[in-house]
């Protein structure tokens, strides 16, 4: 399955939307100094992803087949991020910022001879649903030329404003710091998502000049040229709360906190208990089944498969884990990339695991690590186990038989084997292999010393006096 499959959000909303084949023109060439980060400002991430993966893969999911990314020729990192996770989008740079319109034309040129409808998109506006964005494209197909996405809010400021005519039709859209204060005033804006129709494309953006106050290529001025041309201007209206635009750290929380609202709605709506679901942070990436119970304060990060019926108790952390049917999971668990428990399993308060298979049935109750390791089924692991895994230059392999049984305290010093059923005795140090069935034990001889703890006291207390 490849990360779309396995999105929880996307796996929610299951079938992509059958709507319109369209284009997207991501734009990202912006400097986002506002982050105050080495990090190219769309590679944050919310849900555990970055916010230009959920601007492609919204708009993948809504019909886009080709998307084209604008960045800038100092974003590296955005590059190699795109080529490695998104290899179908194409790249364009542009050299240097001159507004939205410029970076739209770049791209147009980059994904020349195309004949569906184009949308055009901001990389740090992860919120936008794929239905706006089906909504959109659908107002091409339908017979506008150009179609703005506009929302109503109490606070315009810095957003462009879109204009209407004593009919109420779209004319123009006024940016900011060309608005007059009657302008000013105008509450409904632009959210910065434009549809165009591929003709309308070629010959609009050809027109676009920089004749205003702050010297840029405005895209909405694309509105005021299709208004002179007679051509037919949509506007969609969408929620302010899908259109939040990321420009700080301040702003990356609140959208992290719109978006793990959505995740939380989805699991619960797909037959998941999450007791104080505020609580319960989740990951775009992972998958979790029909009548799996989450209690509160617990992190499912990265791409975990938690499966039907299993329990995650409170203060638990799961990063790409692979939790069995009915599994009992914490309180206070970790568990850590490369973990898979099979049905049944027990992983109890204060237990690390990494890397580690265990089968149906197997448990790990308390205060333990289990790394680079292999559980049979049944297997009973007593508190204080630890896999000693690693020698500071290699890490190996530790394997537990299906029914042995591994005494508290004990030190595994892989790699070792402990056969089927085998015994361990409490507090030993095994450095050699255990057979089926054998009982192993290391352990210092106990000495007791009768009526030696009277004496060790009044040997004390003649020093004192
Ligand atoms: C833009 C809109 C404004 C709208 C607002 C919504 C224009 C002229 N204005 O303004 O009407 O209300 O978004 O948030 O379109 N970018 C480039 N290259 C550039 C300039 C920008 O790639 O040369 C990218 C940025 O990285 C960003 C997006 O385009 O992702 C928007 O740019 P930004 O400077 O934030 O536009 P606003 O001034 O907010
Ligand atoms: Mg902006």
């Amino acid at each position: 399955m490849n990360s779309f499959e396995t999105c929880n959000w996307f796996a929610y909303k299951n079938n992509m939307i059958n709507g319109t084949n369209f284009t997207s023109y991501i734009l990202a060439a912006g400097q986002g100094k506002r982050m105050k980060s080495a990090l190219a400002k769309p590679l944050h991430k919310i849900g555990g992803m970055a916010m230009l993966s959920w601007v492609i893969k919204t708009a993948q999911h809504a019909g886009s087949s080709q998307l084209c990314v604008v960045t800038s020729p100092h974003a590296q990192d955005m590059v190699d991020y795109i080529q490695n996770s998104h290899e179908t989008c194409q790249i364009a740079i542009q050299d240097t910022a001159l507004g939205t319109g410029h970076a739209t034309k770049i791209a147009h040129a980059a994904m020349e001879g195309r004949d569906n409808p184009i949308l055009v998109l901001f990389g740090d506006t992860p919120l936008i649903t794929s239905e706006t964005l089906a909504k959109m494209a659908d107002a091409i197909t339908k017979g506008a030329d150009i179609c703005v996405l506009g929302f109503e809010t109490a606070s315009p400021t810095g957003y462009g404003r879109l204009k209407t005519n004593e009919e109420g039709r779209l004319i123009a859209i006024i940016e900011e710091a060309d608005a007059s204060e009657a302008e000013k005033a105008i509450t409904l804006v632009n959210a910065g998502v434009m549809a165009l129709s591929p003709d309308f494309a070629n010959s609009g953006l050809q027109s676009l000049e920089n004749g205003n106050a702050q010297g840029e290529y405005y895209l909405t001025d694309l509105v005021a040229i299709a208004e002179t041309q007679g051509l037919k201007i949509a506007y969609e209206i969408a929620q302010e709360a899908e259109l939040l635009g990321v420009n700080s750290r301040t702003d990356l929380a609140k959208a992290e906190a719109a978006l793990q609202d959505r995740l939380r709605q989805a699991a619960m709506e797909n037959g998941v208990t999450l007791v104080a679901p505020e609580t319960i942070f989740l990951s775009s990436d992972s998958v979790i089944e029909a009548d799996v119970i989450i209690e509160p304060h617990t992190v499912i990060a990265g791409r975990c498969h938690i499966r039907c019926g299993a329990h995650i108790k409170s203060f638990s952390h799961l990063e790409d884990a692979d939790v069995g049917n009915d599994a009992i999971i914490g309180p206070y668990a970790r568990l850590r990339p490369g973990t898979i428990l099979g049905n049944a399993v027990r992983i109890g308060n204060f237990v690390e695991t990494k890397k580690a298979v265990f089968e149906d049935g197997a448990k790990a109750n308390h205060l333990s690590y289990i790394g680079d390791a292999q559980v049979g089924a049944k297997a009973n692991i007593g508190a204080g186990t630890i896999t000693c895994n690693y020698d500071g230059y290699d890490k190996f392999k530790t394997e537990i038989g299906q029914g042995a049984f591994i005494g508290s305290n004990t030190a595994l010093v892989a790699p070792v084997t402990i056969g089927d059923g085998a015994i361990i005795g409490a507090g030993s140090t095994i450095t050699k292999s255990v057979s089926p069935d054998d009982l192993s034990l290391t352990r210092a001889p106990q000495k007791t010393l009768g009526g030696g703890g009277t004496s060790f006291r009044n040997k004390k207390k003649a020093k004192d006096q």
